[in-house]
């Protein structure tokens, strides 16, 4: 791996992945990180790398086939890491068209410009050939699963079952991306993870809006009994673990990634409260989500059996170091809410 295109990399995962990246491997040549940033995608978000010369940010769409290709003309990236995406599952309910063309449609221009790019014979339908060592990584979520009852896990075999518009535009990307490992033999993985938790996650996902709530005195808007099951996974984890499987995966299989921390969404919240000394009365429990998915939880054994990566945070220290990264950055939550962070990118980037 010398030369990678990330793309999302102004994201929540994004971010920890291309500073995790450029920490862990001194030797990459080159990080392109592609992002449109979108109210989602926040250049403070890579402050920490900014002055490192092997990472290049390109404001753009994954879904501009001709800027994809210019940018492989031009990198020779070996290596693809797909984040970018629309992520929240209830932007998703109130506009799914918006996550089917980024999420599926932007997923095959990725595709497409990999192919094309690393196939020695590209004008040849039948070729499989590719340049040695190129690799396609697909982020996925455990959410294409669907939902589980009070036991069992989801394991890679799982049939794919998604409930929300969200993790039906993943599961569209993920069999598409499936298809052309299968068609055209495209050196492919798909890992699908857990909820992820850690610094930079934009505070419309749960930890970080009840911190931001309760921090604030609002309420705390628990959907329904608040008994519905997560799996948590510290980005951290997450980021090595899809490092591990760029490293050692099989190309074409699935690996599925989880933290091996169920909890339900009550707990979260009052472990929130309790931290930050805030009262239960703030919390609201407030109409359920459409189709809310009851409990996901992951059987993680084939990467962890096969190719070695394990999980390392508790659910504990995680937790506490979230909580004290945000207590430590509350500039960093104002900006992102009150939308102010959009001036930085006209001050760094100018135009739109
Ligand atoms: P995020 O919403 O924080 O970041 C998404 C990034 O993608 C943003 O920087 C945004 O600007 C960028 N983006 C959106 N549309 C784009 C486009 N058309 N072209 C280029 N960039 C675009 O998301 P996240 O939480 O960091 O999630 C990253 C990936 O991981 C997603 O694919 C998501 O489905 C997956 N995932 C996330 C979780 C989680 O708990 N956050 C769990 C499982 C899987
Ligand atoms: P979320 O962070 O949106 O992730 P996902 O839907 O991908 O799992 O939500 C996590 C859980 O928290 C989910 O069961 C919905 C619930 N939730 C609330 O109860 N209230 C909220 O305000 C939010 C954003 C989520």
């Amino acid at each position: 791996m010398k030369r990678v295109l990330v793309t999302g990399g102004a994201g929540f995962i994004g971010s920890n992945f291309v500073q995790f990246l450029l920490r862990e491997r001194p030797e990459l040549e080159r990080l392109v990180n592609l992002d449109l940033l979108t109210y989602a995608g926040n250049l403070e978000n890579l402050l920490p790398v900014q002055g490192d010369k092997r990472h290049v940010f390109v404001h753009g769409d994954i879904r501009d086939r001709a800027l994809v290709k210019e940018l492989f003309d031009r990198y020779d990236f070996d290596t693809v890491v797909h984040f970018a995406a629309e992520s929240h599952v209830d932007r998703s309910i109130l506009e799914p068209e918006l996550f089917l063309t980024t999420n599926v449609v932007g997923t095959q221009s990725l595709l497409d410009a990999a192919k094309n790019h690393w196939n020695l014979d590209p004008g040849n339908k039948h070729s499989r050939d590719y340049k040695p060592g190129v690799v396609y990584l697909q982020v996925s979520t455990d959410e294409v699963y669907g939902a589980l009852g009070k036991t069992g896990f989801f394991t890679e075999t799982t049939p794919l079952a998604p409930n929300s518009p969200y993790s039906a535009s993943k599961a569209g990307a993920d069999l598409v991306v499936r298809a052309y490992h299968r068609t055209y033999g495209l050196p492919v993985n798909i890992t699908r993870c857990s909820n992820n938790y850690g610094p930079y996650q934009f505070p419309e996902k749960l930890i970080p809006l009840m911190l931001h709530n309760a921090q604030q005195g609002k309420e705390l808007p628990v959907y329904g009994d608040g008994m519905q099951i997560r799996d948590w996974l510290h980005v951290h984890d997450h980021c090595a673990a899809i490092l591990t499987v760029l490293e050692k995966g099989v190309r074409g299989e699935v690996y599925n990634i989880g933290g091996n921390n169920e909890r339900a969404n009550i707990e979260i919240v009052r472990l929130i409260l309790d931290r930050l000394g805030k009262p239960e009365s703030l919390i609201r429990h407030v109409q359920d989500r459409p189709g809310h998915d009851r409990r996901y939880a992951i059987d993680n054994g084939k990467i962890t059996s096969q190719l070695g990566w394990a999980p390392e945070y508790s659910f504990e220290r995680g937790m506490e170091e979230t909580i004290e990264w945000y207590l430590q950055n509350p500039g960093w939550v104002e900006r992102v809410t009150s939308g102010a962070y959009l001036d930085y990118v006209h001050k760094m980037y100018g135009g739109d």
